[in-house]
């Protein structure tokens, strides 16, 4: 059964550990997250951005795909299913499709637009027990060939998100998504340690995961970073594995042109980075 994501990010923070919020693209992807989290016995987010969503054919699709591996898999570990950067229209869909948490992205809103639809969202998720997260402060990465830094949040602009009643708030902290520049200056922990003062227990979330290194992602759990976005890096390991068996010529020995072969090394390939970051983010054995 799918869950909110509260519980498991209050425990989390209390506990000083992240869950990862793994971004989901089809079968495969589902599959090999689910079925890591439950071997790790780990709580998991899947995430879902609107472009995934509709790749997947449809947010019914989404849901319907979840929850029927959920079952078919005997999968017993915490899963939330979440919309990933969601605008104002695209949160209501998802949670009229069964979504368990969703994520409204206000951050190019004017600061009190960004209030006003997130407080309006708050109220409608919680209505449905459904968890919501709202971000301050843009997300930078990759647009049209252009690499924008991150941007680092206004600690008082989040604590007036905070305020509003989301369950877990993304700041930028000089993030972003995709691979980092050579020239990253790296996360503002100064930015992180005062939006955490001004927000006290709201478990705060890192986005842009992927290429973050090990000891920067351990600070920020430390400054109460609870939820921890990838989604670039399984797409890496997945497309080198999946090189790798071409360029080997697999596919053209027997029948390894089927798909269910053709597949297998991306879907472990993904199995192998979730169980890295789960190990990383501490956890495993948190179910
Ligand atoms: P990466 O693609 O950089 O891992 O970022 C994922 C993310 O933050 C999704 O919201």
């Amino acid at each position: 059964m799918l869950v909110p994501a509260t519980e498991m990010l209050k425990k989390a923070k209390a506990g000083h550990y992240a869950v990862g919020q793994f971004n989901i693209n089809n079968l495969e992807w589902t599959k090999a997250i689910l079925l890591t989290a439950q071997e790790l016995n780990s709580p998991v987010i899947l995430g879902v951005s609107e472009g995934a969503g509709k790749y997947m054919g449809g947010y019914d699709v989404v849901v319907g795909m979840v929850n029927g591996l959920i079952k078919d898999q005997n999968i017993t570990v915490p899963v939330a299913l979440h919309l990933d950067h969601g605008s104002y229209e695209h949160c209501y869909k998802c949670m009229e499709a069964g979504f368990s948490s969703v994520m409204f992205d206000g951050s190019h809103y004017p600061i009190d637009e960004n209030v006003e639809k997130t407080k309006e969202l708050v109220a409608a998720a919680h209505d449905k027990g459904i968890s919501i997260e709202a971000e301050v402060g843009s997300i930078g990465g990759e647009e049209d060939g252009v690499v924008g830094m991150g941007e680092c949040a206004d600690p008082d602009e989040c604590k007036q998100i905070a305020d509003l009643g989301v369950d877990f708030l993304a700041a930028g902290i000089g993030n972003i998504h995709g691979k980092y520049p050579a020239n990253w200056k790296g996360l503002s922990f100064e930015t992180l340690d005062a939006v955490q003062q001004k927000t006290g227990e709201m478990p705060l979330v890192l986005h842009g995961g992927t290429g973050i290194p090990a000891d920067m992602i351990k600070k920020a759990i430390t400054l109460g970073v609870a939820k921890i976005n990838v989604n670039t890096e399984c797409q890496l390991s997945f497309a080198a594995a999946t090189r790798k068996y071409i360029e080997a010529g697999k596919d053209l020995e027997g029948k390894g042109f089927d798909p269910r072969k053709l597949l297998a090394p991306g879907f472990e390939a993904i199995k192998a980075t979730v169980k890295e970051k789960m190990e990383l983010f501490g956890s495993v054995g948190k179910a």
